[in-house]
């Protein structure tokens, strides 16, 4: 009795989805309205639920308003939709409920610049009074919607910008973060190169909070292994489209290895321009997992093959999680996943998890949510499980990956070797 009852709960809480407003979604529903992100029939059935008993019982209760800020547009637009994937298919796998709550998404655009995102975030918590944020891709949106997060008690779950200081020097209680720092790939990545004796390094990264920071994280490391930065660029974020006159410079340096982190439409054209330019045959590229992931990888092509990078994810992890995930994310959306998809899995899977041992509102209990999303502990990711730090950043390992042909032939990063963890400087 009380089974169906719940089960109707559900059942209505789709339904009011349904009715309210274009943005907004049921979790159980497509994402956003986009048509092309829309998960294919059945594919809640293809994994198990990941969390036991919390929300798989099916939704009961107030629905819970989750704010899922994204790019939709500019540079990193192809790393939103996966974003918003990944969350979709948690719900989806969990009866559209968080802690046995039924789910509302608010979807907005973070666009490109800090203000653009600024602009999203007021809007989700000011018009929409969303009780959590989700997303962000950006480390200078991220930054820049610090304080508002923090002074108005809302928890934000960062799933991908990696600004070192949000869980750094500037950390808040308020602000947790599925995805990494933007100095842990990249000082696993520089740690090697060094380890490896590679010498003579270029380093090259988007001039904005993000590449400023792996590009530290990579010479850090590398300098600490004995590495020599024979040059460093910083191309325009966001307007540079040809990245010649960076690749003439990289030529002229005497560079034995370059470092790079660019991501999204940005990662596409430089690593095919850095094969147009005649480097791929000269100088070996590696560079944070961003660079060549399964989100720009199809665009890329033959141009990628052979560059090595550092990251906590791969398709091919081997681990039943993974397993389970790549199955019914590729079921569901036609392609593999993403580590920007996976930070969002884990981030619904973090608010399942807490809600599911929290009575009440967050709106009306802020500090004791935050102690509920402190008290989860392991996460079961398809990356492996990990713990979130003191300052709620993910502690997990990272891997060697190389872009080589998978066992259907498709270009593909195939994991070399484990790369051990990084461990935040606070
Ligand atoms: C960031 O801005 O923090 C950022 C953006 C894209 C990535 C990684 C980090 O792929």
């Amino acid at each position: 009795m009380a089974k169906i009852r719940l089960v109707v709960a559900a059942l209505l809480a789709v339904l009011l989805a349904a009715c309210s407003g274009s943005a907004v979604s049921g979790g159980g529903d497509a994402a956003g309205g986009d048509a092309a992100s829309e998960p294919a029939d059945g594919a809640g059935d293809a994994a198990s639920a990941p969390s036991e008993g919390a929300a798989s019982e099916a939704a009961g209760g107030e629905p819970i308003d989750v704010g899922l800020l994204i790019p939709t547009s500019g540079v990193y637009a192809l790393l939103g939709e996966d974003i918003r994937n990944g969350f979709e298919l948690y719900l989806e796998q969990n009866g559209g409920a968080l802690g046995g709550r039924p789910v509302e998404t608010v979807e907005v655009d973070e666009g490109e610049a800090a203000e653009t995102g600024v602009r999203g975030a007021q809007r989700l918590v000011e018009e929409d009074q969303v009780d959590t944020v989700v997303g962000i891709v950006s480390s200078a949106v991220a930054l820049g919607v610090r304080d508002l997060f923090d002074e108005r008690q809302i928890p934000l779950i960062l799933t991908n910008a990696g600004a070192d200081d949000l869980t750094g020097a500037a950390a808040s209680d308020y602000i947790f973060r599925t995805s990494f720092s933007n100095r842990q790939p990249n000082y696993a990545m520089g740690r090697w190169l060094a380890e490896e004796g590679v010498e003579d390094l270029f380093i090259i990264a988007p001039d904005y909070a993000a590449g400023r920071e792996q590009a530290a994280g990579a010479r850090e490391a590398y300098e600490a292994g004995g590495g020599t930065v024979v040059g460093e660029a910083f191309p325009p974020f966001t307007t540079t489209q040809d990245y010649q006159p960076f690749l003439q410079q990289i030529r002229d340096s005497g560079a034995q290895a370059v470092h790079a982190f660019f991501s999204g439409g940005e990662a596409i054209a430089f690593v095919q321009q850095y094969q147009q330019f005649g480097l791929a045959e000269e100088i070996p590229l590696y560079g944070s997992g961003f660079l060549t992931d399964t989100t720009v990888l199809p665009q890329q092509g033959a141009a990628a093959e052979g560059i090595r990078t550092a990251l906590h994810y791969a398709p091919a992890l081997e681990n039943p999680t993974n397993q389970a995930f790549v199955e019914a994310y590729t079921a569901a959306y036609d392609e593999p996943p993403t580590q920007y998809a996976v930070a969002a899995w884990d981030a619904a899977q973090l608010l399942d998890l807490a809600l599911a041992d929290f009575e009440g509102e967050i709106a009306d209990d802020p500090e004791g949510f935050v102690t509920a999303l402190e008290g989860v502990g392991e996460i079961d990711s398809p990356r492996g499980p990990f713990t979130l730090s003191d300052t709620h950043n993910p502690e997990q390992p990272f891997y060697l990956l190389e872009v080589a042909p998978g066992d259907d032939g498709q270009l593909t990063n195939i994991v070399v070797e484990e790369l051990g963890s990084v461990e935040d400087p606070n």
